[in-house]
């Protein structure tokens, strides 16, 4: 019988086990993702990441648990399953001779959609690349290659996305595209699984946050459950430094566009004196 909770899952995952040959890697992987949320698993490198998302993503199988996407078994019903997500892998999927429209457009004439050029240029809008539509993707910065995978990834409008590492080897402009990007799915219903070894990017875009540890996740809350975590803070009054993040977007500008005229004298407690 399907519960009233299963339906409002999109990912429903129990047990999970995993062993490349004698290293056991997933070791009783246990959680859900609701609907229209933003779902982030991080881990340390190695943790087991990539293999939960491909088993989610019907590429690996498990030795031993389930899990159900949008409702459906990720084994027995492996086909759709398959049509009703989308995977943006840890490495860009772009084809490097073709321009990021032709792109767009192959990827559309697959799914066998209805005027590809439209979605095309509607995508390419979507994620600032309308200017460099016609350009070939060998000559796209790491930024623009993620965008374009990002938005290939969106054609025909999976209700499930999976993003492995969105943003690694991004600028932080790149990330904050990407993040923009992710948070706006969100707010059209999209449900989003990203994995991340960034922690400031979960803490920016994700409703809930699990951490994979040595084969299991070790928590699983929102922010604020996470910070409950530790013991209460303590009230100090401190002069506010800025980050380099902060700085470096101060200098070069959100949009890369309009860098500040004359950066801020630093601050007096920085003074060695
Ligand atoms: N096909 C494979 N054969 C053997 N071992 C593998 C295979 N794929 C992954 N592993 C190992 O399984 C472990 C988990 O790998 P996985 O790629 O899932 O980690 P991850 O959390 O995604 O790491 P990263 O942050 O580096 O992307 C690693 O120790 C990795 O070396
Ligand atoms: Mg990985």
């Amino acid at each position: 019988m399907t519960t009233t909770k299963q339906r409002d899952q999109a990912i429903d995952v129990r047990g999970l086990t995993k062993s490349y040959k004698t290293l056991r890697v997933l070791r009783g992987v246990d959680f859900s993702v609701a609907r229209g949320s933003i779902f982030a698993l991080l881990g340390s490198n190695g943790a087991g990441k990539t293999t939960v998302v491909k088993i989610l993503s019907t590429l690996l199988k498990a030795d031993a648990g389930t899990a159900e996407v949008n409702g459906l078994d990720v084994v027995t019903r492996a086909a759709e399953v398959r049509e009703s997500i989308s995977l943006t892998g840890q490495f860009a999927a772009v084809d490097e001779i073709l321009t990021g429209r032709e792109n767009l457009v192959l990827i559309a004439r697959l799914r066998h959609l209805k005027d590809p050029g439209t979605i095309a240029d509607d995508l390419l809008g979507r994620f600032s690349l309308t200017g460099a539509a016609t350009r070939k993707v060998s000559e796209y910065s790491g930024g623009m290659r993620r965008r374009l995978d990002i938005a290939m990834s969106l054609i025909g409008n999976p209700p499930l996305i999976f993003l492995d590492e969105p943003t690694t080897g991004l600028d932080p402009q790149g990330r904050i595209e990407v993040w923009q990007a992710v948070k706006e799915l969100a707010g059209q219903g999209t449900t989003v699984l990203l994995t991340t070894q960034h922690l400031d990017e979960a803490e920016h875009l994700a409703d809930r946050i699990a951490i994979l540890h040595q084969g299991r996740i070790i928590v699983n809350g929102t922010l604020t459950e996470l910070k409950r975590l530790l013991p209460p803070a303590t009230v100090e009054y401190v002069e506010k430094q800025p980050t380099l993040e902060d700085v470096f977007l101060t200098l070069v500008g959100d949009d890369g566009e309009h860098p500040a005229a004359t950066p801020s004298p630093a601050p007096t407690s920085e003074d060695p004196r």
